[in-house]
């Protein structure tokens, strides 16, 4: 396994669409999956999409940890432990839409306020190749979000509604946003 260098604004691999995954268990993602999930744990990120790390391929992984789902309102509170999801959909489950401090870890040092819906369903596949479905909401549904947009291109700014918020974390004084 490798600490995997990690794609930062500008570079081609961001703006493109992610191919789809034929063989969720196949030698190469496996290795991909693990690389990513070492990664992660190094920078102590809450998410990493593959594109982040050179692969435009449609792999994500996340987790939402104890300190920031107490952070969020009751129904949104349960942690989420490390997740991998490969060829995701997402599926709003209402119109409902909150604005949130986001942070990306292709734009270090940065953060915005962006709009993203407040109740998901999500779906896609693990890395044995089984389904998954859940409904997420809060700061779980805001990072599938942030996460699948890699996969199409997207990175937070392209979401955000009032670029005035966009600010360096250390002027924000604040440094517990997490990264994504
Ligand atoms: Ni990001």
């Amino acid at each position: 396994m490798s600490i995997l260098k990690i794609a930062r604004a500008g570079h081609p691999v961001l703006k493109r669409v992610a191919e789809p995954v034929a063989d969720p268990t196949s030698p190469a993602i496996r290795h991909l999956i693990a690389d990513m999930i070492e990664t992660l744990v190094d920078i102590d990120g809450a998410g990493l999409a593959a594109p982040q790390v050179h692969v435009s391929r449609r792999v994500v992984i996340f987790r939402v940890p104890e300190e920031r789902a107490k952070r969020e309102d009751r129904e949104a509170a349960e942690p989420q432990p490390l997740t991998v999801l490969i060829n995701p959909v997402i599926e709003p489950m209402s119109t409902e839409m909150a604005e949130g401090l986001e942070a990306c870890l292709s734009l270090p040092g940065l953060a915005g306020r962006v709009p993203r819906y407040t109740h998901i369903r999500y779906r896609g596949l693990d890395h044995e190749g089984r389904a998954i479905e859940r409904e997420a909401r809060g700061f779980h549904a805001r990072v599938v979000q942030h996460e699948c947009d890699h996969l199409d291109g997207i990175l937070y700014p392209m979401r955000m509604a009032d670029m005035s918020t966009l600010a360096f974390t250390t002027e924000l004084g604040r440094d517990e946003v997490e990264e994504s």
